[in-house]
């Protein structure tokens, strides 16, 4: 897709971090623009600011994505408006942070509702707009821990390998379709995507937030900025930094080592999370 003044995109997750990033990268490119988020100030006042800036229609849809109707109902609402579909960019994302075997189901289910079932349900919905157009790009935004199991995270890279392994089938089957699907795998962002991770640790269900990570990552509108290209070339798979690219590699070639390395980020994670309590929660074996 090498033109994309004019095209309408939708992008989830709207609202902060790297969706408004990518908002405002397409919105750059001349793009009209569909925000999808919960937060219906942030993606107004986000909206706003794109069509001042940048002189692009936009338009909001402020849905909570847990619910897969609202996913489909916010790609009608831009179809409604703008007649087609050109890009739909699933962004939208929820960690959650506790051991596997402590996870409860409902909140496992909620991860997966927003990081694979809402992106299933708005690309289904965007497909026969695509179809009859002759032309289309799904972007899914995935993670490098959806390359490999994140300790303590696993709630999480088990929801981003799910989206990896129905992007690989739906980009074979759309292929024919002239419908490109992009998988991109950022890996440490520079957003808030850790105060917002859901807490699955039994007794400390009331807390949000994983307050552990000190390190930062690549800006958003570095990934946003690589998205795009991606839009252009119909890129298969997308990594943002070299980084990424190596430690993935790294997690395939050498699964023994790596593994050495992942018990060592546990025990340092877990660590870092019980002493961010301030005696809050209970003591683990590393502490
Ligand atoms: N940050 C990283 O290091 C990193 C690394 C790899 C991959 N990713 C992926 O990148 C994507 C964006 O993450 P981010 O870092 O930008 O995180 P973020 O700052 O927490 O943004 C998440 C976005 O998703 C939206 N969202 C969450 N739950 C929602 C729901 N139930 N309904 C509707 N929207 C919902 C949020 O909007 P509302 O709260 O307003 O609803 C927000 O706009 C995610 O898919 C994430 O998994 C992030």
């Amino acid at each position: 897709m090498k033109e994309l003044h004019g095209r309408v995109a939708l992008v989830t997750g709207a609202s902060r971090g790297i969706g408004a990033a990518i908002a405002e990268a397409l919105a750059g490119e001349g793009c009209r623009v569909a925000l999808v988020a919960r937060s219906e100030e942030a993606l107004n006042t986000l909206a706003d600011r794109l069509s001042n800036r940048y002189g692009v229609e936009t338009l909001i849809c402020p849905a909570d994505l847990r619910d897969e109707a609202q996913a489909a109902a916010a790609v009608e609402s831009t179809v409604a408006r703008w007649g087609r579909i050109d890009i739909l960019i699933n962004n939208a994302g929820a960690g959650i942070y506790g051991d596997m075997a402590e996870l409860v189901a409902d909140d496992l289910r909620a991860t997966f509702d927003v990081n694979f079932f809402a992106p299933m349900a708005a690309m289904r919905a965007a497909v026969p707009h695509m179809r009859r157009q002759g032309d289309g790009v799904i972007v899914n935004i995935g993670s490098i821990v959806g390359k490999f199991s994140q300790p303590l995270g696993g709630g999480y890279s088990a929801s981003k390998f799910a989206l990896h392994g129905a992007s690989g089938a739906a980009r074979a089957e759309l292929k024919s379709d002239n419908i490109a699907v992009v998988l991109v795998c950022p890996g440490l962002t520079n957003t808030d995507f850790a105060t917002h991770t859901h807490i699955g640790v039994p007794g400390l269900e009331d807390m949000q937030g994983e307050r552990h990570a000190p390190l930062r990552g690549v800006p958003p509108a570095r990934v946003a900025r690589r998205v795009i290209k991606a839009i252009r070339r119909r890129e298969r798979e997308v990594y943002i930094t070299l980084f990424d690219r190596l430690v993935v590699l790294g997690a395939q070639m050498l699964p023994g080592f790596f593994e050495w390395g992942l018990l060592l980020a546990t025990s340092i994670r877990r660590r870092r999370f019980s002493q961010s309590l301030g005696g809050r929660g209970r003591k683990t074996a590393d502490d």
